[in-house]
This record gives structure tokens, C-alpha cells and sequence, in this order.
């Protein structure tokens, strides 16, 4: 029933089912090869925050891996809505998740139907309070990001995280809280799940997508604070000695939100503590994601 909190559910390809039952075919072409891409979505009190801005990747990601989702962007983002209603979530993680479609072989020509689409919620917090107030202790990981003429780093395709959770086990094997990720140069990319900014003499830079980093949605966000709060803000590659020469250091996407980081391969960034231009970006990044988006 619409809004009990018992029924949960996944709309799959253009039919809300229960959460239950739902599922895809053995012979899906995410499944079997990672040929999809995906997105994940916050609501904060009724607000997607950024819900164009995703979509809009999202079809990005789609046309670049030649598939086309068979819908228009307004109809994708009303099904969105539609699921977070139906679900009664009003604050929580919006999941989507689509792939080329059903086919054995991996051949395009041989698949026998549409893209599958598929959205679910979920309650999901990363990180304890704690650690937004203390900060995260990262590793450098072994794990490179792909290069470009490889698996396209810009595209958030399914395949493609096989890397990011590789470099993910690094850090937890070493109890770290994340892992940034080098790309083929040795110039720092981003993390396995969030990108990176650095604070330097009251300037803020983050590597540019050329570089590797995901063109994140919070990345974008966080731009646009620092135009607002008047800090300078800009696009540099970045090496791992500009990351330990920092005085203040974070990392930022949806899942984790802005969150601060105070070592890195066990040096102290700044003075190990989340810096004032960090904690005044997290405070205006929780009031814009009241404010910014799609409510619904
Ligand atoms: C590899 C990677 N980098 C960065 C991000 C942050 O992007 P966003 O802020 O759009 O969530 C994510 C998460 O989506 C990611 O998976």
C-alpha cells in the first residue's frame, strides 16, 4: 500500500513492484557483463537534491555507452519521485541502476529487449557523526584509475567500479576510512567514491575530470558554495605531495556527503583536525540540500 512503511518498493521498468519480489533476469547484460550505469541520488526532507543534475549524467552515461534508456528525462524523473512517494522517503538514498538490457553473449546485437531500469530507496548513512566531526584517516591505494582510452573514468558505468572496490578492500584492510585513487600518471584522480578538494592559503582546487575524477553531482554543489561564500575555487592536477602539503583537505558525493580528512598515508594534514573553510562548506551544503533540487 502507497506510503506504508512494510511495502517497500522498486519501480522496474516502468511497473512499481514490491521490493520483495523484484529482480532482474539471470541474463542481464549489467549482470553478466557490468554494461549499465547507474546513479545515486539523495532526498533530504522531501528534496532530491540535484535531481536534473543526475538524470542528466545518467543519460550521459547511457548515450556514451550506445544504449539508449527508451524514455524521456521527464518520464525517468517522475518515476523517481513517484518511487520516493510511494515509499515515504522522504530523507534517504535514491538507487538507479540500468543496463543495455536482456541478451546472452555480449554481442548489442543479440539483445532481446529494452534497457532495464530499475529504482529503489534505501536508508543509508556512510559514515558515524562522529567522523564528520573528527575526520576520515585515508590511504593512497596501489589500484590506478583506468585511463580514459580504457573505461572512460566520466562515465559512472557499472563495470567500471570493479576498480573502485579493489582500491576500497585496500583501505579496509588498513582500517582506513577511504582510498584515493591515482590515475595512470601518478597525479591523484579522486577517491573510490567521492572526489577530492584541498584547501591551500584560503584557496580551494580539486583535479579537473581530465584527470580522472568523476564529474561529481556534491563536486558541482560544492563549486558553486565556494562562488557563493566568495573562496576561491578552481580545477588543478593534483599530486599526492599537494594533498600532504595541504592545510585543510575533503572529499565529496552523495553517499558521503562533504566529509573532512585529516591524514593521509599517515601524515597529519593541517593540524589533524577539519579546518574552518571545510566546516563552513559542510554547514552551507546542508542548508542547500533543502533547497536545491526536485520536492516532492
Ligand atoms: C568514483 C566516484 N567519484 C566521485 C563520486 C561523487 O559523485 P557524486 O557527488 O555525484 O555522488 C562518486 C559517487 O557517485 C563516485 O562513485
Amino acid at each position: 500500500m502507497a506510503g506504508d512503511n512494510t511495502q517497500q518498493w522498486v519501480h522496474l521498468n516502468g511497473t512499481l513492484v514490491p521490493k520483495s519480489g523484484a529482480g532482474v533476469s539471470i541474463y542481464d547484460h549489467g549482470f553478466l557483463y557490468g554494461d549499465g550505469a547507474f546513479e545515486g541520488i539523495r532526498v533530504y526532507s522531501g528534496n532530491i537534491f540535484r535531481l536534473k543534475q543526475h538524470v542528466d549524467r545518467l543519460y550521459a552515461s547511457a548515450r556514451s555507452l550506445g544504449f539508449s534508456l527508451g524514455i524521456s528525462k521527464e518520464e525517468f524523473t517522475n518515476r523517481i519521485a513517484e518511487t520516493v512517494r510511494i515509499n515515504g522517503h522522504n530523507n534517504g538514498y535514491i538507487r538507479v541502476s540500468v543496463s543495455r538490457g536482456v541478451g546472452l553473449g555480449l554481442d548489442p546485437k543479440h539483445m532481446n529487449s529494452e534497457a532495464t531500469v530499475v529504482i529503489s530507496t534505501e536508508e543509508l548513512r556512510l559514515y558515524s557523526q562522529e567522523m564528520y566531526e573528527t575526520g576520515l584517516n585515508v590511504i593512497t591505494a596501489s589500484t590506478r584509475v583506468p585511463p580514459a582510452c580504457c573505461i572512460d573514468p566520466q562515465v559512472k558505468s557499472l563495470g567500471k567500479y570493479i576498480n573502485n572496490i579493489a582500491a576500497k578492500e585496500e583501505a579496509n584492510r588498513v582500517g582506513a576510512g577511504e582510498a584515493l585513487m591515482l590515475n595512470m600518471s601518478g597525479n591523484v584522480a579522486e577517491a573510490t567514491g567521492d572526489n577530492l578538494f584541498l584547501v591551500r592559503n584560503g584557496r580551494i582546487t580539486t583535479p579537473p575530470t581530465s584527470e580522472g575524477a568523476l564529474p561529481g553531482i556534491t563536486r558541482g554543489a560544492v563549486i558553486d558554495i565556494c562562488q557563493t561564500l566568495g573562496i576561491p575555487c578552481s580545477e588543478a592536477v593534483t599530486t599526492l605531495y599537494d594533498v600532504y602539503a595541504a592545510d585543510e583537505t575533503f572529499l565529496t558525493g552523495t553517499a558521503a556527503e562533504v566529509i573532512p580528512m585529516v591524514t593521509c598515508d599517515n601524515r597529519t594534514i593541517g593540524d589533524g583536525r577539519p579546518g574552518p573553510i571545510t566546516n563552513s562548506i559542510i554547514a552551507e551544503f546542508r542548508k542547500l540540500t533543502l533547497v536545491d533540487g526536485y520536492h516532492v
